[in-house]
């Protein structure tokens, strides 16, 4: 029997050096590894501004806070997506307006998204979900229309492209994770990319304590002045160390998991009992975070067992994400929302399990999880 972890890291020898050399100083923060990584991020997705931060959710507040959004206003968020798109929203005191997700992608619908819009409305939040990219022509001429701001949640989406242009770059904003999971990896930490000087030039400071020198740029050790509201949301050198000995797999990461997203949507395409998302064209191309499929309703009821025959056969599986964001007890209490409401993002939580397609992985174990899905699915059939 194979073991297929969902996620896996993959460190080497560069990482470990990478690491050890900065522990073999004593500059933590505001060092050259950071900076590095930002330059390095920046030329990956052609970005002209790329700025580190301590998380992907910090990258995301701290460009809605920079729009000095609050009580009053509304941003509109994907059902389908991390908690962390709302709870952005949510920390400014503005309200999360939800809509519903499209079926043949679980990307945010766009007619929902019109719809929700409201004199309030100031901003537009997307997620690339699972790593294909959504219609940015179509929410930029929404965004255009009524003056919003667009944020991009690019979490899963290193290496997801629209009509060319990186993700990211499409909209105002965009915000990457290097949680372990993701396609890189820097423990925790997070990148914002925009095309826009303004707003670098104000993350810049607002993304630590709102100084008007940092550490370096000072005439004085010591002397700033602080010229605005800001947060500690820095990542650390250790966290930039690995970042570019991460960065640098990319392009071999991306590789492997196109092809293991291949081989195992070959092998999954002639299953009945489920159903199988877009998986893009070269206008969309997705980054391939995982393979979600959606079991077919007669069998909805049915995940637990399918999940754990899996787990049987040592398939991890996991999904994404576990409710629409509106369901989280938390947003349903806030703003009202029942358990009938947006029923595709519904469908896509709870009737989906997310396959593995990870570089820790190669077409062999596509192939043993293509055959522990159709036996796992015979067993909860046919007892
Ligand atoms: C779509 C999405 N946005 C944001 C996040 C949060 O990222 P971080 O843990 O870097 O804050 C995640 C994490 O899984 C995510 O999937």
């Amino acid at each position: 029997m194979r073991t297929i972890p969902f996620g896996k890291p993959i460190f080497g020898d560069e990482e470990r050096r990478a690491v050890a050399e900065v522990l073999e100083g004593t500059t933590l923060v505001h060092g050259p590894r950071v900076k590095q990584f930002e330059a390095d991020f920046a030329a990956f997705t052609g970005a002209p501004h790329a700025l580190s931060v301590a998380s992907c959710t910090a990258g995301l507040h701290l460009a809605l806070f920079d729009l000095g959004i609050g009580p009053g206003d509304e941003v509109i968020v994907p059902a389908q997506t991390h908690v962390a798109t709302a709870h952005s929203v949510e920390f400014t005191g503005a309200a999360s307006v939800f809509a519903d997700a499209e079926p043949r992608t679980g990307n945010i619908d766009l007619e929902q998204v019109e719809a929700a819009v409201t004199g309030n409305t100031r901003a537009i939040a997307v997620v690339h979900y699972l790593g294909l990219p959504v219609d940015m022509d179509g929410i930029n001429a929404i965004a255009r229309k009524h003056d919003l701001f667009v944020l991009e949640d690019c979490a899963l989406a290193i290496g997801t492209y629209y009509k060319g242009t990186h993700a990211g770059l499409c909209g105002d904003a965009g915000c990457y994770s290097f949680y372990p999971v993701k396609h890189m990896t820097t423990a925790e930490g997070g990148m914002v990319i925009t095309k826009h000087d303004d707003v670098a030039a104000r993350l810049d400071k607002k993304r630590a304590f709102g100084v008007d020198r940092v550490v370096g740029t000072r005439k004085m050790p010591g002397i700033y002045d602080v010229t605005m509201l800001g947060y500690n949301y820095r990542m650390n050198e250790l966290e930039g160390a690995l970042g570019c000995a991460q960065l640098a797999r990319v392009p071999g990461f991306l590789e492997a998991r196109n092809r293991n997203y291949a081989a195992l949507e070959k092998g999954l395409a002639e299953i009945d009992e489920i159903d199988l998302f877009w998986s893009g064209d070269a206008d969309y191309v997705s980054s391939r975070y995982c393979l979600s499929m959606i079991l077919a309703d007669a069998l909805a009821d049915r995940r637990a067992d399918l999940v754990n025959a899996l787990k049987a056969e040592g398939v991890g599986t996991s999904v994404y994400y576990p409710k629409p964001v509106p369901h989280m007890t938390y947003y349903a209490e806030k703003y009202g929302h029942g358990p009938e409401s947006f029923p595709v993002a519904a469908r896509i939580s709870y009737q989906g399990i997310a396959l593995p397609v990870g570089p820790h992985l190669d077409e062999q174990d596509m192939d043993y999880i293509v055959n522990a899905v159709k036996k796992a699915l015979h067993e909860v059939k046919h007892g």
